[in-house]
């Protein structure tokens, strides 16, 4: 399964990628809007995309297709990473079929139901999001759209990618995993709780306790 950092703080780009933790990065008009403050969101995409070497989303803000479409094309000049994303919308879908004619890719964005999924899918989506903790909050399982959506694609041999979406805690990970999700985009506070578990901490002050007991304890000598 692939990581990716859902977020447009350049620091916690900066260090899930150095830490190796990263694949690629999912942003969204919120999340630029909450990083960009004075600065121009397309330089905090260019950073983004110089800092990561893998799939970099960016939404498009226009609602009806031409718009998207020009739009679109305009985000993927930005770099050679640039993931175009596009709402599940009906314009939307005319877009991202012409924007996968022309060899872009694009992640179709918002998707709440399996058959978005599909629909998405058909109309060339690179990838598809299906938003589970926002399902979640309505009461609904989120969980049932990456069941759904990733036995659909395997009856048909879809090859657009499972993006699970909207990630609150690392269950959601675990599960999205064990269904067959090929990407889980996460914000940064759960992928550091993806590292850590109590019994962890515990052995290891254990053992760091127990090997200072050792009347000369020293580090063995590469
Ligand atoms: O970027 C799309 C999605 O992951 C947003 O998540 O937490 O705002 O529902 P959230």
């Amino acid at each position: 399964m692939k990581f990716f950092l859902d977020t447009a703080d350049l620091g916690e780009i900066r260090w899930a990628e150095q830490a190796g933790l990263i694949d690629g990065v999912t942003t969204n008009p919120t999340l630029i809007a909450k990083s960009a403050g004075d600065v121009d969101p397309t330089d905090i995409l260019k950073e983004i995309c110089s800092l990561v070497d893998g799939p970099i989303s960016a939404e498009v803000v226009a609602v009806e297709t031409e718009e998207m479409y020009t739009e679109g094309k305009a985000l993927a000049q930005l770099a050679d990473n640039i993931v175009v994303k596009i709402p599940m919308i009906e314009d939307g879908l005319v877009a991202v079929r012409r924007l996968s004619a022309d060899g872009i890719r694009v992640n179709v964005t918002l998707c709440f139901s399996s058959v978005q999924c599909l629909v998405a899918a058909k109309a060339g989506a690179a990838y598809v999001s299906p938003f589970l903790g926002r399902l979640d909050d309505i009461g609904h399982d989120g969980m049932d759209v990456i069941r759904e959506t990733r036995a659909i694609f395997d009856n048909y041999d879809i090859e657009t990618e499972l993006l699970a979406a909207s990630i609150r805690h690392p269950r959601h990970v675990t599960e999205a995993a064990l269904l067959g999700a090929d990407v889980a985009t996460m914000p940064a506070p759960v992928l550091r709780k993806l590292l850590l578990h109590p019994l962890t901490d515990r052995g290891l002050d254990r053992f760091l306790s127990d090997w200072s007991k050792i009347a000369h304890p020293s580090k063995v000598e590469v």
